[in-house]
């Protein structure tokens, strides 16, 4: 018996080692952890029960024949994170540059299954050249495997992917079909053909990081979530990022006491909103001034700055928080931060994470740029993940709240459940300014002074419509209330509609303008 266990301690020893000694070494030259260390750093201690450690590879070409690599480049298994159990993978760029394989394919596939079965989320570590060059079609098979399952899991388990190194190729559509994408900067990247290839073809000129680097994915595409200084702090992005998810579609978010007094009020936001109603606040101090321990945990931060989204606790609730944000062009709505809102939503609405939405919207931003870049179709899908969403909505709308962003923003009319609105609220089809002028053209051109013509109809026009008085008489505002016990009225309606239920009409799926 012993010398079987001997034998079996020396086949673990060898497995662990990967692609060896040497390669791990050159890897830590390089500043990079390995598949291993990743793991570490995210498991809760003795938590991880691995799987598939002596799996191998069947290839019989191209140098492969006799070269048995126990584990095939991935680490792949289950453990906890602060006590809840997570489906891992990781992969192991020392074993071929971290090439995917059928057989590689085949341990990823068996983790993925098993989350689906058990409701728990799946967290992947890509680090990878691609498909493995020395096998054809079972390594395309292989990946198409992957995305089958990425889809299926999508609303069941969340999905998060982490990007330490290489991801290129159609490799890139694993992580963007799960939730949440983070990379390491400097370190990381995603593209689908690589500089060479865009230089062949394209004949433009461009490295690897302004191609796809984590830079570039956090701030112009909006491909991934989070741009992380280090390895380090990847995952503890990724450890946060999970205290707000529940294990699947069918649990709620967990909730975490706290000390932080319900009713607490803060004076400040009575003053927060500047008087000349066309300069910029912060809206983030209003969420971090509302929040439990003034805690917001921004995602997306650096791409659609005008559309602030997050999660954050209320009463030890976990919400997502949606706002505009008018330090960023007025916080208008456009292309970009529309689709980040509506993705957004459309993840909390899968998880059963209530949406809190602070709204202070100019409207959409006008011209050929959002027009040619499909303003319309992009404003809908926000319009859309709003209306679709059943979990619980409550909205305050702090300042301007005009046209059709009124109308996307979490409205009553979208089915938003508790409308709240501070008494700085403009709500209107457009700004007094523009519908004076609009209105009174004729009249302003005739008056002696058209100037103070029009400065008297735009006071008049903002007392007679640009409040929210009109709206709450409609019981489209629930209530006005005073900015300094927003956090208290927040709470109290995330307690009131804690078991809230309501459905969508019997349908095998909606058709969201994509
Ligand atoms: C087999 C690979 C490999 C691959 C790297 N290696 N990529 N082996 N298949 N795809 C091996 C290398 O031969 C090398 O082995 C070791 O991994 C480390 O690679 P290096 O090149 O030394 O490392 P580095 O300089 O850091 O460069 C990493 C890299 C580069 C940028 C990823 O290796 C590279 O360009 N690889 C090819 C990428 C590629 O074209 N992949 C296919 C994409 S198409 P030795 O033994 O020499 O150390 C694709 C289709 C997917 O993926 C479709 C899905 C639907």
């Amino acid at each position: 018996m012993q010398d079987k266990l001997d034998e079996l301690m020396e086949l673990r020893a060898q497995a662990s080692l990967g692609g060896g000694q040497d390669r791990i070494d050159s890897l830590h030259a390089k500043g990079r952890m390995t598949a291993r260390e990743r793991l570490e750093l995210l498991l809760d201690a003795e938590s991880f029960e691995e799987f598939d450690m002596f799996k191998t590879h069947r290839c019989r070409q191209f140098g492969m024949e006799g070269k048995e690599i126990l584990g095939d480049g991935v680490v792949t298994g289950c453990g906890k994170v602060n006590g809840r159990v997570v489906y891992v993978f990781s992969h192991d760029f020392t074993v071929l540059g971290g090439s995917l394989s059928e057989t590689f394919a085949e341990k990823i596939c068996k983790v993925m299954d098993l989350a689906i079965k058990n409701g728990a989320p799946v967290i992947g570590f890509n680090d990878s050249g691609g498909a493995r060059i020395q096998e054809g079609i079972e390594s395309l098979a292989g990946y198409t495997d992957i995305f089958l399952r990425n889809v299926m899991s999508s609303g069941v388990i969340p999905q998060i992917s982490v990007i330490f190194g290489p991801c290129a190729g159609g490799a890139v559509y694993s992580p963007a079909l799960t939730d949440f994408t983070i990379m390491v900067k400097d370190q990381s990247y995603m593209f689908l053909t690589g500089p060479k290839v865009v230089r062949a073809v394209t004949r433009e000129d461009v490295t690897e990081e302004d191609l796809g680097g984590a830079s570039v994915h956090t701030t112009k595409s909006g491909v991934a979530h989070y741009a992380a200084a280090s390895s380090a702090d990847a995952i503890s992005y990724t450890k946060k990022l999970l205290s707000y998810i529940p294990q699947n579609n069918e649990e709620k978010p967990p909730f975490i006491d706290t000390n932080d007094p319900t009713d607490r009020m803060d004076e400040t936001l009575n003053r927060i909103i500047p008087d000349n109603h066309s300069k910029a606040y912060d809206i983030k101090e209003v969420i971090c001034r509302t929040a439990d321990d003034g805690d917001l945990f921004e995602v997306q931060p650096r791409f659609a700055r005008n559309l602030v989204i997050g999660f954050a606790r209320y009463g030890g609730y976990a919400v997502g928080v949606v706002a505009n944000q008018p330090r960023f062009i007025a916080g208008v709505l456009d292309n970009d931060s529309s689709v980040k809102g509506a993705r957004f939503v459309r993840f909390c609405d899968c998880f059963n994470i209530p949406v809190v939405t602070f709204v202070d919207v100019p409207g959409f931003l006008p011209g050929t740029i959002q027009e040619y870049h499909g303003v319309i179709k992009n404003g809908a899908k926000i319009l859309y993940a709003y209306a679709e969403a059943t979990i619980p909505k409550v909205t305050v709308i702090t300042r301007k709240a005009y046209g059709g962003a009124y109308c996307v923003m979490s409205s009553k009319h979208l089915r938003g459940d508790i409308n709240y609105a501070w008494p700085t609220a403009e709500i209107a089809v457009m700004g007094a300014q523009g519908a004076v002028e609009v209105l009174y053209a004729k009249e302003a051109r005739n008056a002696d002074d058209p100037k103070a013509f029009l400065s008297d109809k735009e006071q008049e026009y903002t007392k007679l419509v640009v409040n929210p008085l009109i709206a709450a008489k409609r019981g489209y505002i629930d209530d006005i209330i005073e900015p300094a016990r927003t956090r208290f009225r927040i709470i109290k309606a995330l307690e009131l509609l804690k078991n809230k239920r309501d459905t969508n009409p019997p349908k095998k799926h909606g058709n969201i303008p994509l």
